[in-house]
Order: structure tokens, then sequence, then C-alpha cells
């Protein structure tokens, strides 16, 4: 299974910021939004990612993590020249997934609580999964309606008359065929390849399964001011709590597995004195 991270996109309700910075670069509490999707990939196993952004973006992403190596996974860039939808992803890292399936997430999603939900997914890799979270506001999102049995029977993108409260988040697990579905959507009256065009898909050839997360799972969504605060004062929260990080891919890499210490210490060595290095060291230390 390959993973993709899109973290491109206008970022206009961040503006004025998004005028100079990517969105998935801004801080949630004490490391960059990006880092939270990146850890979801790494804790479900994935190590060879694909980062999609724009021009101005991918040398940052390179600058934050080079070719992965530090965190013992491979990550790739790829260029979207445009917003030209999610569906995209999938024609620009079609060499990268080559005949494997593929794990998108968006670059602003963030999970957090007991992500069994996604292994069991991904643990399939036949037709598509994705996901349903009960929102308040479901007008703002794609949604799922079920029939009486729970089974997915329409997907809607953003609904004036909302059919059901599931919100589909933006994280999709997909076979191989995404690749071949998704060259031939045809751009929506928006002018994106929407996702939702290839989960209808998948729908009609009755390969998707749509799973419902539980309330004890967090689902935050950052595209915009008030709710990175949001974000970053439940993160605050939490790491404050349990003197524990959430999202950090150097921990995470070293309790996976996928570095060992010597190659933890070095890491530590490169990074400067700060709060984020005093905690790997004690992660270090607790070993
Ligand atoms: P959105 O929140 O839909 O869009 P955006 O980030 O451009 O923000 P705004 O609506 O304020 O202009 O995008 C969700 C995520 O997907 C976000 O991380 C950006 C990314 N994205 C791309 O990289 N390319 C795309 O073509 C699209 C549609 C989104």
């Amino acid at each position: 299974m390959k993973g993709i991270i899109l973290a491109g996109g206008a970022g206009s309700r961040l503006y004025p910021v998004s005028k100079v910075y990517s969105k998935q670069l801004t801080l949630i509490y004490d490391k960059p939004l990006i880092y939270y999707p990146l850890s979801i990939l790494m804790l479900s196993n994935i190590r060879e990612i694909l980062i999609i952004s724009n021009e101005e973006t991918i040398p940052l992403y390179q600058k934050l993590f080079d070719d992965g190596s530090d965190y013992g996974i491979r990550i790739e860039y790829a260029l979207q020249t445009a917003p030209n939808g999610i569906a995209e992803s999938f024609i620009i890292g079609e060499d990268f997934i080559g005949k494997d399936g593929a794990t998108l997430i968006l670059g602003d999603n963030i999970f957090y609580g007991n992500l069994d939900f996604i292994y069991k997914a991904m643990e399939k890799n036949d037709g598509a999964t994705i996901f349903g979270y009960r929102v308040n506001d479901p007008e703002r999102y794609g949604i799922v309606e079920f029939d009486e049995k729970g089974k997915a029977i329409s997907i809607e993108e953003k609904p004036a008359k909302p059919r059901s409260n599931f919100a589909v988040p933006g994280l999709y697990v997909y076979d191989n065929d995404v690749v071949n579905i998704s060259k031939n959507i045809k751009p929506s009256p928006r002018g994106e390849l929407e996702i939702t065009d290839v989960n209808n898909v998948y729908l009609n050839k009755g390969k998707l399964n749509v799973e419902k997360i539980g309330r004890g799972v967090a689902w935050l969504d950052t595209g915009t001011p008030e709710s990175l605060l949001q974000a970053s004062n439940f993160f605050g929260v939490i790491e404050d709590r349990q003197g524990l990080k959430v999202a950090c891919i150097e921990e995470i890499a070293f309790n996976k597995g996928f570095i060992d210490q010597s190659k933890f210490e070095n890491v530590l060595s490169k990074i400067p004195k700060s709060l984020y290095k005093s905690y790997l060291e004690k992660i270090l230390k607790e070993r």
C-alpha cells in the first residue's frame, strides 16, 4: 500500500497568510499541520509516501523531510500545477502507485484516537473504503446517505439539503483501479476532478465500503483560522496533560522500529536545543 498526502491547494480561507505560506505548514500547537496526516500514514505502517503540492511549497516540504530516511520511510514529491481537484492525486501519482493500492490523506486532515478503523480498511485492499463521520454542519462536506441496513447508497458533494449528518473525511483507501477511474472522470462544474465522482464509480460497481467512525475518534479539519486555533488548543491540552506528543514523527519512527537507536540518536543530534528536542531525549531515556 502506498501513501499520498495532498498538500497543495489555495488555502484562500486563510488569507492573508495564504498569500505567502502553505496552510499545511501552519503550526498546530507545536508542529506543522502536515505532521499530523503524515503520522497517520506512518502509524498505518505505510512507508512509501508521495507528497503532492505546488511549486512554491515542495522545496519547503523537502527542507522539512528530505527523502524521509530520518524517519525510516521514503518520501517522494510531485507537482500539482493548480488545485485541479483531489482526484488528480492519482493521475499525478500514477508511476509512484505502480501496481499497488493507494491511501490518500488530505494535508489538512487530522485524526486522533483509536485508529483501528484505518488499519482494518487497509487490510481489505479490494475496492474502496471511505469513512463517515458525524458532523454538525453537513452542508460543508461530501455527505453519505445510508439505507436502513446501513449500506451507503449515495454521496453528494456539499448538498444544500443533506440526506444525513455523515461527512466523508479526507482519508480514502483504494485498490489500484483508482488510477484508471480518476483518469476517466470529467472535471465538475467548478473545474475540479472530484473525489466524490471517483467514489461514486466504486459505489455503482458495488465496490465502495463506507465505514462509520465512532465518536471516540476526533476528526478535525483545519481550513479556517478558527479551526486551526481549535486544533491547536485541542492538542495543547492533550500533550500538556499526558506529557506525550501527538504526531511526533521521530518518536513514531523509533517506536515502530522504522529507525534503530543509533539512527534516532543521529537524528536527535541534528535538532537544535528546543522543547521538541528535550521531549525526544526523554523518549530515549525512558526506553
Ligand atoms: P480544500 O480545503 O478543499 O481547499 P484549500 O486548502 O485550497 O483551501 P480553501 O478552500 O480555503 O481555498 O483542500 C483540502 C486539502 O486538499 C488541503 O490540504 C489542500 C489540498 N488540495 C490540493 O492540494 N489540491 C487540490 O486540488 C485540492 C482541491 C485540495
